[in-house]
């Protein structure tokens, strides 16, 4: 059983025509179908596509990892290229989420309404359990914290019930490929916690081959919080991690030292057969 995996959008350019932006949008190959997961915030994912020789028409579904213009602000480019698709989310992505620091108030939800989202796909499941997406493709659904080190996240807001708070992002999934070695993880910006993501994919998987996409160590991640991230995949043993988007420079390079080449960091472009 092969996996193929190919990053289309990531805050890192990969080489001659591709290009970056801030997001994430990977897709994934397994067994003849194809599931595009996030869609960066522009065109990127779109461009980044053909240079790749991938044609978008021919994939068979899109999931949001959470409710951020940076996984979905993409989405409308992508299905103006690929078609109407069928799209799955939780229902929480659709709530408006901004980021606030001292006076700065800016927005960074999904840019668009559920009606344009619904009109623009094949069909739309709205839904925060744990769902077959494809055959041996799954969401992970709502995540459980159970680390005492992910907690909230400063600056990071949602308004739910008219009433603005710190996101508690319980729309935050990650995609899971069940392979005979283990699983694969494909996380978005993992606000749920590397660890926790893990954690429960474990509790199903019983192995974790491989980890792929945003883990939201950057700017914010305090010293222990990397360290402790660092641990449990030390523990784990992953053979493959390509750490990437939010996962911030400071605990990428950490994570090439303690892991060394299992680590591959992510940038647009890169295929990675599993
Ligand atoms: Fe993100
Ligand atoms: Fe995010």
């Amino acid at each position: 059983m092969e996996v193929k995996v190919t990053i289309l959008c990531d805050n890192l350019a990969g080489p001659v025509s591709f290009k970056g932006e801030h997001g994430l949008a990977v897709l994934v190959e397994v067994e003849g179908k194809s599931f595009l997961w996030d869609c960066g915030q522009s065109d990127v994912a779109v461009h980044n596509a053909k240079i790749s020789g991938l044609d978008l028409r021919k994939f068979d579904g899109i999931g949001i990892s959470h409710g951020h213009f940076d996984h979905a602000g993409g989405l409308m480019e992508v299905l103006s290229a690929a078609g109407p698709k069928k799209l799955f989310m939780h229902p929480k992505a659709l709530e408006p989420k901004f980021f606030m620091a001292g006076n700065i108030k800016r927005f960074i939800g999904i840019p668009f309404q559920k009606e344009a989202i619904q009109s623009a796909c094949a069909d739309v499941v709205i839904s925060s359990d744990a769902l077959e997406v494809l055959p041996g493709v799954r969401l992970t659904g709502e995540v459980p914290r159970v680390t005492d080190f992910e907690g909230f996240e400063a600056n990071l807001y949602c308004r739910t019930d008219g009433e603005i708070r710190p996101d508690p992002f319980t729309d935050d999934q990650s995609l899971v490929v069940d392979t005979p070695d283990g699983a694969i993880v494909l996380t978005g910006c993992a606000h749920s916690g590397l660890v926790n993501v893990l954690k429960h994919v474990l509790r199903s998987s019983g192995k974790i081959k491989a980890v792929i996409g945003g883990t939201h160590l950057g700017l914010g991640a305090s010293p222990e919080r990397i360290d402790a991230t660092l641990d449990f995949l030390e523990e784990i043993l992953p053979e493959r991690i390509v750490p990437c988007h939010c996962t911030g420079m400071n605990a990428t390079i950490q994570m090439v030292q303690r892991l060394k080449d299992r680590v591959i960091p992510g940038q647009t472009g890169m295929m990675i057969s599993l």
